[in-house]
């Protein structure tokens, strides 16, 4: 009888944690990156709904970690984003959850 208490409690903590990630996504995106994005209209940079429907998990954390390499690889000419060197790779994950959720729903 303790497995299935464990077990919900564990999907209890899980929808407490990616409800928190997306809190804490929201924070670091109003820090780091809202001067040039926003999250559905285009800024200086392309919104996230449009980052969203193009890219995926992979490419967006490489575009904050690596933005000079990977604008190039991504199709732009030249890059205008900073790299985020404070930024940790948890960090960096939360941030590209958050974007990839302003993905519009087909
Ligand atoms: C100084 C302005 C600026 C800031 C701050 C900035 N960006 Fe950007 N970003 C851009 C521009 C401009 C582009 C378009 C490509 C280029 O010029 O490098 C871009 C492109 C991107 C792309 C790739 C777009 C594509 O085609 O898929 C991602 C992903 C991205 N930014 C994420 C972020 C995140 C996350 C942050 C915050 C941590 C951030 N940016 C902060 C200006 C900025």
């Amino acid at each position: 009888m303790k497995t299935p208490v464990a077990l919900m409690m564990a999907v209890l903590l899980g929808a407490a944690l990616s409800a928190g990630s997306q809190k804490e996504g929201e924070r670091l995106f109003k820090a780091y990156c809202w001067g040039c994005h926003h999250q559905t209209a285009e800024a200086f940079g392309p919104s996230f709904r449009t980052i969203a429907s193009k890219r995926n998990e992979g490419e967006i954390i490489a575009m904050i970690a690596d933005p000079e390499a990977t604008s190039k690889r991504l199709g732009y000419r030249r890059n205008s984003m900073p790299a985020f060197t404070d930024l940790n790779a948890s960090e960096m994950e939360t941030l590209a959850r958050y974007i990839l959720s302003f993905k519009e729903k087909k």
